[in-house]
């Protein structure tokens, strides 16, 4: 048995525009990304033993509802678009997933299991992908899996899958709030098909802020067309965002189509502060970008 254990980081949307809807019911987005230390653990290994299994429990102190098992998973959709793209599949394989990313909350936890499944088949069975096409692959399983096979600070266009690879952010303090209820990605969409969007993110200023490592500027120029939606529905989100801006946060934000919310700081004992506030009533995390 050959296994390797690969780390499955959330991500964050510091910007996110939505455009029309395409005729194959997409729509083009333009998206800086972030990852961040918060990381699911993704175990694969290449087995005697022929058959596929599948298994997806909550890390201890992590529980967050039923989770996805076998076939259902988004990883076993990623490996069979391995085995199909390079023509090899194991006799047996095993993927095991501790989750720590809460779900439906628009931190890309799935997407980001399902790369980490890529990375690891592709290290299991000799690198016969460059990380690019192993990118490309990941477009087979869902839009945010490109960007998740790559990693780090990115410009994303298309519907996800064109990743433009940016420097690294500056080390950014992070404090993540999931509130209990989950936010439905497709509903989202729709609801913003009816939307006539007036302000979108500055993704130009944001790309400069990202060079100058400018975390104040970062967390000013923050925007994702999908909040004031999301706000409209839910207005807790507002006042999760209140809730950090008073403990001293440079920004806040929901992540893509939420229901998380997390916000930047510069100063640990703020972020600190935030989470402690919050954790009453909702699941909070820190982290840092990565
Ligand atoms: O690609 P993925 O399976 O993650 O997308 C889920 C759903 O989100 C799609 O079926 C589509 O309704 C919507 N979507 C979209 N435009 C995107 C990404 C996703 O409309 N760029």
């Amino acid at each position: 048995m050959r296994t390797v254990i690969e780390s499955a980081f959330a991500k964050l949307n510091l910007t996110l525009d939505i455009f029309p809807r395409r005729e194959d019911g997409y729509h083009p987005l333009k998206t800086v990304m972030q990852t961040v230390s918060l990381c699911d653990e993704v175990k694969i290994s290449l087995e005697s033993k022929p058959g596929r299994t599948l298994r997806c429990t909550w890390a201890e102190g992590y529980d967050g509802g039923e989770l996805p098992q076998g076939e259902e998973n988004l990883c076993w959709k990623a490996a069979d678009a391995f085995f199909a793209r390079t023509g090899k599949a194991p006799e047996g394989l095993s993927i095991r997933i501790k989750k720590r990313i809460p779900m439906e909350a628009g931190l890309a936890g799935g997407s980001s299991d399902a790369a980490a499944v890529l990375r690891g088949l592709n290290t299991l069975m000799g690198e016969p992908l460059d990380p690019f096409t192993l990118a490309e692959v990941g477009a087979q399983v869902g839009s945010d899996v490109p960007y998740c096979v790559l990693g780090g600070t990115a410009l994303c266009e298309g519907r996800g899958e064109i990743v433009t690879i940016l420097p690294p952010a500056p080390k950014l303090l992070i404090t993540l709030c999931k509130p209990d209820f989950g936010i439905s990605t497709k509903a989202l969409y729709e609801k913003i098909d009816a939307t006539e969007i007036t302000d979108r993110p500055d993704n130009d200023a944001m790309l400069e802020a990202l060079r100058t490592a400018d975390a104040s500027k970062i967390g000013s120029l923050l925007k994702n067309v999908f909040e004031p939606l999301a706000i409209a529905d839910h207005p807790e989100i507002e006042t999760i965002k209140q809730a950090m801006r008073s403990c001293g946060a440079l920004g806040t934000q929901m992540t893509g189509s939420g229901s998380a919310v997390f916000g930047i700081f510069n100063i640990k004992e703020d972020a600190e502060a935030a989470a402690r506030a919050l954790s009453g009533k909702y699941k909070t995390f820190l982290a840092v970008s990565v």
